[in-house]
This record gives structure tokens, C-alpha cells and sequence, in this order.
């Protein structure tokens, strides 16, 4: 166990979602660091991510709302942290469409809430404290919009061009975080960043939904033609990423954080079942691509996202080291080794969501 003395802590938003939990697990593992974990716990807050947490005081949890600020103030003043890093979000672009208040609430007004309480904080500190606190954002590609085949991949200027009420709020989200910087000098970095896959991902996201589907042989919805493009990157890169950008990003600056595999959404759910195959051959239905079913598209679908990350690697030196094919492997044998974990978050909740969401999709 590394020491903890002489570290502040920092404080997380959403550490018991699939992100969070993956960063608090690595932050503590690869600092020995302290975390304050401030999280909601809905549907998508597992405490279970952080089970191995659960007598080490380096992990300090409170269940509560983002948009409590009264409640954020508190827990700032009272652990004194150097660094916010800021997750929490609804984060499913289905779920945004079918109902996008809770993303206008939690991620606009949150995000909002959590600027104005970390400010108030901010300005409680000693000069050289001040310098060196930070606020860091979690944001992703998605506020880019969306690429055709032959474009350039998005880079940290490419203008803001949301098509979900999901991307629409964290685009805002951005914004408001840029102001905090340039109105009130808060030392603010945001990261955009591509699709994350890996452990304690809840299975409404492509790569989970598709093991958890096909291990139990149901069936694989793909959207439209499946011939979208998505660039995956493993968590614990995310996780490295972010570890990098608090060390050393410039305050006030954005960085794109990407994972240089670009594949179509057809080519990862048959490389997923192409490893199921061979490590999990006794599944109902084998091969399990027979299970593959193409369903109505998603509505405002975004074709294509591709991360330019040139700029954190040239000024932080952060690059990807976790290639797909030993991604998905690892996240593939990390699902059939949590089967425990999966039956937990089937909960009640979950099948209904899987009931309006498939429901009314006609096969095609
Ligand atoms: P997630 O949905 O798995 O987890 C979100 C967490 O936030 C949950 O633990 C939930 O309980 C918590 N939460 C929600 N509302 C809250 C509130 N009002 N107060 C306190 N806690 C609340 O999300 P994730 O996939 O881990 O994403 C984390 C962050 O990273 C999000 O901001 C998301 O926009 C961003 N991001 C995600 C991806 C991805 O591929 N998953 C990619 C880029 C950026
Ligand atoms: O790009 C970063 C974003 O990646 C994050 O900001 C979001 O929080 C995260 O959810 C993710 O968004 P996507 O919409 O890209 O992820 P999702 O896993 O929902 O879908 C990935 C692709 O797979 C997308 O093209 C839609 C398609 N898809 C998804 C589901 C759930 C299907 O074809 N079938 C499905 O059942």
C-alpha cells in the first residue's frame, strides 16, 4: 500500500459509474492518493465498481446530488482538495432521446453548480494554492457532431455541432466551463474524449450489451447499417489520460483524448464474438454472430467520430498504449470472469429500459 501523508485529496463527481470507478481504482492504485467520491448513485452508479475500496480510508464516498450545492460546499471545505474531476453525467444517448430532461438538469445545471461551488471554494485558498488547484472536466467527442468518411478527425478547434440532447448538454457543459476560466480565473482543463470501453460498463452501451446479450443468446441489435464509426479507447488509457492532463495540461486548455482505432460498429460486435467464440464456447447460440440483428437506426445518428490527439501527445507526451484486438480480449474475459456483477445491475430497472428501448424497434 503507498503512503498516503502529505496528499491532498481529490474530489470526484460520478466515481461509482463505469469511468469514474475505473479512474478512482487507478488513481489510487497508481498514487496512493486520497478520493472524495461525490456520486448520485442512479441507475448507473454501482457501488459494487469499488467493492475492493471498502475498508480503505483512501476512499471516502458520500451519496449525493450534484446539483446539492450546499452539500458540494461542505464536502469541499471540509476535505480540502487540490483537484476536482468532474464525471458526473447522464451519459447514454438513447436514453437522452427518449428523455432528455434529466441530461439538461444533471449535466447543464450540475455542471453549473459544481463551477459555482468549486469557485467559492477556489477563492478560499491561499495564494499558491490557488495556482496549483484544478478543475478538471470530463467531456466527450460528441459536441463535435458527426464525420463523413473522408473527413479530418476532430480536432480541439473543430466548431461545436451536437445531434443528441445528450452532446447538445455536454456541449453546454463545455461552455460553462470555458467561462469559469476566462470570467473567473478558475483553473479549468476539459478533456473530450472517444468512446471508452472495458470493465464495470453498464451494459446499455454498445460493447457490454452485446457479451451480455450473447453469452445468454439474445439477440445483437445494430443500428441502421452498422457501418458507423466509432473510436474506442480502452479505459484504463482514459484513466492514464486523465492522471496526465492533471499533472500537467494547461490550465484553460481543452484536450482531445482518442484511442487511434477507429472501427465501424459491424467489425466490434464480430471481433467481440469472434473472441466469445473461443472463450466461451458453450454458449446457446454459436457462432455467436448468428445472433446479429440489424434494428431501426438511431434517431439523428451520428455517422462517424475520429479523435486528432497530436495535441496531447506533443504537449504532454500521452499516448494510447492498449491496442482493440487486446482490448476487447481482456474486456471480453473480464465480463465472463463478473458474471456475478452482471446478474446485479440486471436489476428491475435495467430490463425496463431494455423494454423501451428495443421494444418498438421493428427488425429489418
Ligand atoms: P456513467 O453513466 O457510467 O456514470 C455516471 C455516474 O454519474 C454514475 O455513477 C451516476 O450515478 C453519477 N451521477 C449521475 N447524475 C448524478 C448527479 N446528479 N449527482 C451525482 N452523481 C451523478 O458514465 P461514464 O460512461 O462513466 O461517463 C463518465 C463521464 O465521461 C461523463 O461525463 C461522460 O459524458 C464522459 N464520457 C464518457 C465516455 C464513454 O464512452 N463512456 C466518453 C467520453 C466522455
Ligand atoms: O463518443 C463518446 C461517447 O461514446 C460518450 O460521450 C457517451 O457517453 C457514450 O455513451 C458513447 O456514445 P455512443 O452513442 O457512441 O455509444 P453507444 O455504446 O451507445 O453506441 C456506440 C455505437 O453503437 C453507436 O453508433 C450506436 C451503436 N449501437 C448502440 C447500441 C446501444 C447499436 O448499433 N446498437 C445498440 O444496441
Amino acid at each position: 500500500m503507498k503512503s498516503n501523508a502529505n496528499k491532498k485529496p481529490i474530489f470526484v463527481t460520478g466515481g461509482a459509474g463505469f469511468i469514474g470507478s475505473n479512474f478512482i481504482l487507478d488513481w489510487i492504485d497508481k498514487t496512493g492518493g486520497v478520493v472524495v467520491n461525490l456520486d448520485k448513485l442512479t441507475y448507473a452508479g454501482n457501488l459494487k465498481n469499488l467493492e475492493s475500496l471498502l475498508s480503505d480510508s483512501r476512499h471516502i464516498f458520500t451519496r449525493g446530488d450534484i446539483l446539492d450545492s450546499s452539500l458540494v460546499q461542505k464536502l469541499l471545505i471540509k476535505h480540502r482538495p487540490m483537484a476536482v474531476v468532474h464525471f458526473a453525467a447522464e451519459s447514454h444517448v438513447d436514453r437522452s432521446i427518449l428523455g432528455p430532461e434529466d441530461f439538461i438538469t444533471t449535466n447543464i445545471i450540475g455542471t453549473f453548480r459544481m463551477l459555482e461551488a468549486t469557485r467559492a471554494y477556489w477563492e478560499s485558498l491561499e495564494m499558491d494554492k490557488k495556482g496549483k488547484f484544478r478543475f478538471l472536466h470530463v467531456s466527450t467527442d460528441e459536441v463535435y457532431g458527426s464525420l463523413e468518411a473522408q473527413d479530418e478527425p476532430f480536432t480541439e478547434s473543430t466548431p461545436y455541432a451536437p445531434n443528441s440532447p445528450y452532446a447538445a448538454s455536454k456541449a453546454a457543459s463545455d461552455h460553462l466551463v470555458r467561462t469559469y476560466y476566462s470570467t473567473y480565473g478558475l483553473p479549468t482543463i476539459t478533456t473530450n474524449c472517444s468512446n471508452n470501453y472495458g470493465p464495470y460498463q453498464f451494459p446499455e452501451k454498445l460493447i457490454p450489451l452485446v457479451i451480455v446479450n450473447a453469452i445468454k443468446g439474445e439477440s445483437l441489435p445494430i443500428y441502421g447499417d452498422g457501418l458507423n464509426v466509432r473510436d474506442w479507447l480502452y479505459v484504463a488509457d482514459h484513466c492514464s489520460a486523465i492522471r496526465t492532463v492533471l499533472a500537467r495540461g494547461r490550465v484553460g486548455e481543452t484536450y482531445n483524448i482518442g484511442g487511434n482505432s477507429e472501427k465501424n460498429n459491424l467489425e466490434v460486435v464480430h471481433t467481440v464474438c469472434a473472441v466469445l467464440d473461443e472463450l466461451h464456447p458453450d454458449s446457446p447460440v454459436i457462432p455467436h454472430a448468428k445472433l446479429i440483428k440489424f434494428v431501426k437506426d438511431r434517431s439523428g445518428h451520428d455517422r462517424r467520430y475520429a479523435i486528432d490527439a497530436s495535441k496531447v501527445k506533443r504537449d504532454l507526451g500521452w499516448v494510447p498504449q492498449q491496442s482493440f484486438a487486446d482490448g476487447i480480449r481482456e474486456t471480453v474475459k473480464w465480463y465472463l470472469d463478473h458474471l456475478d456483477w452482471v446478474e446485479q445491475v440486471q436489476s428491475g430497472e435495467y430490463r425496463k429500459w431494455i423494454d423501451i428501448n428495443y421494444g418498438g424497434r421493428q427488425l429489418i
